[in-house]
């Protein structure tokens, strides 16, 4: 039953794919108000089961088609971009508002589709793409506006790690792997928040034996001004990321993506520190973004919109096919 008052509306959560984003996710989900986690589906029956026993999920489904007929309002999928674009499009069929871990698709081409049958099904579809949902990226913006340093026009910002194990999942193809589609989302993220919409690609990397980049450094021209990116999956890094505008730059501190700490230098010599920490794993500002969406009724996030998902993919797509990398199933 509905809750008299729109803005305490319970949030039932569906998710698909039990794995590490999942458990992040549901961490998360303990700090938000107002939403509950409702039912899971797994590839892996132990799994599942093991993921419901650990954050008290009553309902653990057999099969896609069960999780997306569950008595939830929303989708989280959590599960490797290789299946991303099916899963959202059967849940989005199925009535249910979609979450869906970054990258989003493989390609442009599946994230247009997801988003068209976002719209013809009249659902809720954002990409979950949490940096600018911290307290930290947000008093950042509210800083600039109020002491401003002029607008960016350069973003420098890279991370790579070689500590992942041999199986973890951004080795491999046909999963969607390599570091641009890994860390590279976050990365398109804050070159088009900050510079605007893409304008070119120029890529420069190496691959795996596995045919995923091993290391990839991308330049990026925007309507707004340029950007300097790198992931690497066989050399370690943990970047800071920086912005220069006329009049100052920022640096964002380790870890960028989950940003705690920002330094503002401005031209006149003022130095400003800023810290803002964050709370139960980070996932839980933007699911709570969403959750407020769907109360309101909206079917796309102001802050991740459409538009931006499809530059981000398009950013990642022209940056990992300059160095040759194919996916077996993203022509489909
Ligand atoms: N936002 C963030 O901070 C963050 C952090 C980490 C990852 N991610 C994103 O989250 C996604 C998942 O990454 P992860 O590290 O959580 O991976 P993971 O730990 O390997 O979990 C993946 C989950 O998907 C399931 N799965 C894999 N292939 C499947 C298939 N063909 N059909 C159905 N289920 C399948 C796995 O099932 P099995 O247990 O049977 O293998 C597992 O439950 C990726 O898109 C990644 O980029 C985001």
């Amino acid at each position: 039953m509905l809750h008299p008052d729109p803005e305490l509306r319970q949030i039932r959560w569906g998710v698909a794919g039990p794995g590490r984003a999942a458990a992040r996710f549901a961490q998360g989900l303990q700090a938000v108000p107002a939403a509950s986690l409702s039912a899971v589906w797994g590839r892996t029956a132990e799994r599942a089961h093991a993921y419901a026993q650990r954050f008290s999920v009553p309902q653990v489904c057999d099969s896609l088609s069960q999780l997306v007929a569950a008595d939830v309002d929303a989708i989280y999928v959590a599960t490797h971009p290789d299946t991303h674009a099916e899963i959202c499009l059967q849940a989005l069929a199925a009535g249910k508002h979609v979450m869906c871990e970054k990258p989003s698709a493989l390609n442009e081409q599946q994230l247009r589709r997801i988003l068209e049958a976002a719209h013809r099904h009249g659902r809720l579809f954002m990409e979950a793409m949490k940096p600018p949902f911290f307290p930290l990226y947000r008093k950042l913006r509210e800083y600039l506006q109020a002491d401003p340093i002029g607008p960016v026009g350069f973003v420098r910002a890279g991370h790579c790690d070689s500590t992942l194990a041999p199986d973890y999942p951004l080795h491999f193809a046909e999963l969607g792997g390599g570091g641009v589609m890994g860390i590279g989302p976050y990365e398109a993220f804050l070159a088009l928040d900050w510079l605007g919409p893409l304008r070119r690609v120029q890529t420069m990397g190496r691959l795996s034996p596995a045919g995923v980049d091993a290391f990839a450094l991308f330049q990026t021209e925007h309507e707004r001004g340029m950007a300097q990116l790198h992931t690497g999956l066989d050399l370690l890094s943990r970047g800071d990321a920086l912005l220069c505008a006329p009049r100052g730059y920022v640096t964002i501190h380790e870890n960028w993506w989950n940003p705690v700490r920002a330094t503002v230098r401005y031209i006149d010599g003022r130095t400003v520190e800023l810290h803002e920490p964050f709370v139960a794993g980070g996932f839980n500002y933007e699911t709570d973004h969403f959750c407020q969406l769907i109360r309101g009724g909206q079917l796309e996030s102001p802050e991740i919109t459409h538009a931006l998902s499809l530059g981000m993919a398009r950013l990642l797509e022209a940056a990992r096919t300059a160095l040759g990398v194919r996916f077996p199933g993203e022509d489909t």
